[in-house]
């Protein structure tokens, strides 16, 4: 097992990383001060691993609520039974709530715990590959509303994560590639030999092979967490962790939630900046088409929706968290390994890439 640190002074925590985690009582008692336990899990995830976590859990009075299934249930509506399951049980204070799941749950039980009476502890279990390398890690909670992804949360860190890398053989190969993309994102943005690595281990870490996902998973938490620490509520260098995610976020708005999956849209939104990129003079066409190539063989999408307009874009990137005083700003990319926000980019030229469609980086 590997143990990582997010160091936020007094709010630190540790990020677990290992095979059969979750059947560890040890990993959890610590982090756990009170009686009471309330998992937040979901319909796929719970009848799967559900009962190997609570009996790791016997010494704690522990009540569960099952979520429907889905990016289109993030919602106040969904967020509002974990309200609802807590109070009906009689939780206080001192509970616990663990997030059992992917990105959706353990977004929704972040956002739950920061404002059950007025804030509990959290630790998430994150059990797809996106969650295990990105979204568990940081506090950044929300939910969706239907005029934006994301826009109603708060930053509100876990007491620990722990990533059981043995959870990911059930995942669908889709959700799977959605994890690479985000891994991918790590080398894109901050570190050229991870990136090298994923050109030399695509298809291995694409087959769950377990010692490259463990490999990816420790990567890509050790970047994450080192952003985190520098930068928790993204005045400035965290917004590096949203490459391709404007443009990704308008394809999840467009296309309606859950119909491509964040890591989908992400792959595509990353292509997106990388051509602006290109066409800004930062990094080459060749480079562009080597992202594209990498991306496809984790079997991810690599150009938006064909039906998808130039409007279609700058409408729903106009209510990016990013746009500042009116102002659209992206993150580009500087070089392959080092990323930059910015609003120094001419209207046509963004155009030019949101028109380019099939072409691409071409
Ligand atoms: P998800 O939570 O919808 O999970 C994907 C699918 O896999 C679901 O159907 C789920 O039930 C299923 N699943 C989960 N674990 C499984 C397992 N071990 N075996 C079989 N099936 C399993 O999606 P996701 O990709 O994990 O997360 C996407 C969400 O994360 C989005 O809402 C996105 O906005 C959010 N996100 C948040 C952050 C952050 O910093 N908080 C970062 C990135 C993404
Ligand atoms: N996923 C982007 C962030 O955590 O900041």
């Amino acid at each position: 097992m590997k143990t990582l640190t997010v160091d936020l002074a007094d709010r630190s925590y540790p990020i677990f990383i290992g095979e059969s985690l979750i059947s560890n009582p040890e990993l959890f008692t610590p982090y756990i001060n009170g009686k009471q336990v309330m998992i937040v899990s979901n319909t796929t995830v719970a009848p799967l691993y559900l009962d190997q976590l609570k009996s790791s859990l016997s010494q704690y009075d522990v009540d569960e609520v099952i979520l429907p299934d889905g990016e289109e249930y993030k919602n106040l509506d969904t967020l509002n039974l974990i309200f609802d399951a807590l109070l009906s049980k009689r939780h206080n204070r001192t509970t616990t709530l663990i997030a059992l799941g992917g990105g959706v749950i353990g977004d929704m039980t972040g956002f739950a715990a920061s404002c059950y009476q007025r804030g509990v502890d959290f630790i998430q279990v994150p059990t797809t590959l996106l969650s295990q390398v990105d979204s568990s890690v940081g506090g950044k909670t929300a939910v969706n509303h239907p005029m934006g992804k994301n826009m109603i949360g708060a930053f509100y860190q876990p007491k620990a994560v722990i990533a059981d890398i043995s959870v990911l053989k059930t995942l669908p190969q889709r959700e799977l590639s959605a994890g690479i993309a985000e891994v991918v994102k790590y080398g894109l943005i901050c570190n050229t030999s991870f990136y090298s690595w994923l050109n030399v281990n695509m298809e291995t870490l694409a087959a769950y092979d377990v010692d490259a996902l463990a490999t990816a998973v420790e990567l890509s938490c050790l970047d994450k967490a080192a952003v985190v620490a520098q930068d928790e509520r993204e005045g400035g260098i965290r917004a590096i962790l949203n490459l391709g995610h404007t443009f990704g976020h308008a394809i999840e708005t467009n296309q309606g939630y859950g119909v491509w999956l964040h890591g989908e849209a992400v792959a595509a939104g990353m292509v997106m900046a990388a051509d602006l990129s290109w066409r800004l003079g930062n990094i080459s066409q060749q480079e562009v088409h080597d992202l594209q190539g990498l991306l496809k063989r984790a079997q991810l999408p690599c150009v938006p929706p064909a039906e998808m307009s130039n409007s279609d874009f700058i409408d729903l990137m106009q209510v990016d968290k990013k746009v500042l005083d009116g102002k659209l700003r992206l993150v580009l990319l500087t070089s392959i390994g080092e990323a930059v926000v910015t609003s120094d980019f001419a209207v046509e030229t963004l155009n030019k890439t949101l028109s380019a469609g099939e072409q691409l980086g071409y």
